[in-house]
């Protein structure tokens, strides 16, 4: 068995083994790469703006500036050796959190329900970040602080 059919079985074996709580598509893509992530200013005040500066080790997606209700998205492709991650760097007047919005790996839940739809949303609150796969239901995992 060559590496690249090795990769594929676990892949399989990994994706059927979480339960998915977040939208799962009736057919279930085993094998995704493309994504989006989705990044979400829901904040109930337009005192400060959100301020997200998102990257991956090769990337740098810039800062954005978010005000209520605005989102921004970018695309990638997730590479095949399962090491993709991006993370953002928040601010919101003066609190601070950089968080993962997408990681591969064992600990990444968000790759795992990311791969149902193929996009992470992430709505930055007041009392913390909400995530979803569907932009409809949404689970908290993260705290500011
Ligand atoms: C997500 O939901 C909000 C609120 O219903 C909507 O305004 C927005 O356009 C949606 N975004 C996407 C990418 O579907």
């Amino acid at each position: 068995m060559n590496h690249f059919s090795f990769l594929v079985i676990f892949l399989i074996i990994f994706h059927i083994s979480q339960a998915p709580a977040l939208a799962c598509n009736e057919e279930v893509v085993i094998i995704r790469f493309k994504y989006k992530v989705h990044i979400i200013n829901g904040f109930t005040s337009n005192e400060n703006p959100l301020i997200a500066h998102c990257k991956s080790k090769d990337n740098d997606i810039g800062e954005h500036v978010l005000w209520m209700n605005n989102e921004f998205k970018f695309e990638f492709k997730k590479n095949i050796f399962g090491t993709t991650r991006f993370w953002c760097d928040m601010r919101h007047g003066s609190v601070q959190k950089t968080i993962d919005v997408f990681r591969v790996g064992h600990e990444s839940y968000e790759s795992v329900y990311c791969h149902y739809t193929g996009n992470c949303f992430w709505s930055t609150r007041e009392d913390g970040f909400y995530f979803s796969n569907d932009n409809e239901s949404w689970l908290k995992r993260y705290e500011w602080y």
